[in-house]
């Protein structure tokens, strides 16, 4: 079910494809403008052209910007305030993980990047919706999680720490930040993108089969949780996260 958003302005960080991209859709689809963002300026472009394509009428805003970046996401607050008159929805969706194996030999900088973009960059993006319109208007705040922010992986681990560390921020700000704006969080398991390909490349059937659903996730699965937690339908719901997982975590192991 398509959730109203009518009225409603998103921004979704990290959208020129995968999980990002599909929230975008789906905040569209529902009739939010919404601006997206992430680095290289040709693909959030060629993603804005892909939303106009998929949501005939939507308003779509595309700011090339580095998460990780003070001054960019001051200016994707800015020109969407500026181009839409508001900032309803803030999706923190921003993940990187350029590191894995034993913390012990992780590589430190790659350890603070990782906490930066994940963490520091969703807290900023917050600071700033609030000055520029929730703290007055009220507003939604979804962050894009991990299963691997709740159980530990033994691989991914400086990245899964990370998403803990947005788990408990999500919490943290449903506390300061209630009644006018909810914070909720999604943990998904394993989601068909880029990013996730080579957990499941060499063999996608022997993946899909350790899940009680038998399959990988879909962006899809993602943008229509993200959506209702954003939703008015979802109004006495905030310092949750929810897992989207194909019942993986129910297995006992990740
Ligand atoms: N896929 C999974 O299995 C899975 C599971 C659990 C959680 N997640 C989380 O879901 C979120 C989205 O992941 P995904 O699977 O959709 O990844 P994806 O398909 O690789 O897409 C990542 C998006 O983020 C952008 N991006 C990367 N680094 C950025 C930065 N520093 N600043 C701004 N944008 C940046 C990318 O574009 P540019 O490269 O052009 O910047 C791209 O648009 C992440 O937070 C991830 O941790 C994913």
């Amino acid at each position: 079910m398509t959730q109203d958003f009518k009225g409603k302005v998103a921004l979704v960080t990290g959208a020129s494809r995968g999980i990002g991209h599909a929230i975008a859709a789906e905040l569209a689809r529902g009739g939010a403008a919404v601006t997206i963002s992430s680095r290289k300026p040709d693909q959030i472009a060629a993603a804005a052209d892909e939303l106009r394509a998929l949501v005939p009428d939507a308003r779509v805003l595309a700011v090339p910007a580095n998460t990780g970046s003070d001054e960019d996401r001051a200016e994707v607050v800015r020109r969407t305030v500026e181009e839409f008159g508001s900032l309803d929805v803030l999706v923190n969706n921003t993940g990187i993980n350029p590191t894995y194996g034993p913390l012990v030999d992780a590589d430190l900088a790659a350890v603070r990047k990782i906490f930066d973009v994940n963490v520091v960059g969703a807290l900023g993006y917050v600071q700033l919706a609030l000055k520029a319109w929730m703290a007055e208007h009220g507003g939604s705040i979804v962050n894009i999680a991990s299963v691997a922010g709740l159980r530990s992986s033994g691989v991914i681990s400086a990245y899964g720490a990370s998403k803990a560390a947005l788990i408990r921020l999500t919490e943290e700000l449903a506390w300061q930040l209630g009644p006018g704006v909810r914070v909720n969080a999604v943990a998904p398991a394993v989601v068909k993108t880029k990013f996730a390909e080579m957990l499941y490349n060499a063999d996608e059937d022997a993946v899909a089969n350790r899940y009680p659903m038998k399959r990988l996730g879909a962006p899809e699965d993602v943008a229509q949780l993200v959506a209702f937690l954003a939703s008015e339908q979802a109004s006495w719901i905030t310092g949750e996260t929810v897992r989207v997982d194909g019942g993986m975590l129910a297995t006992g192991s990740l």
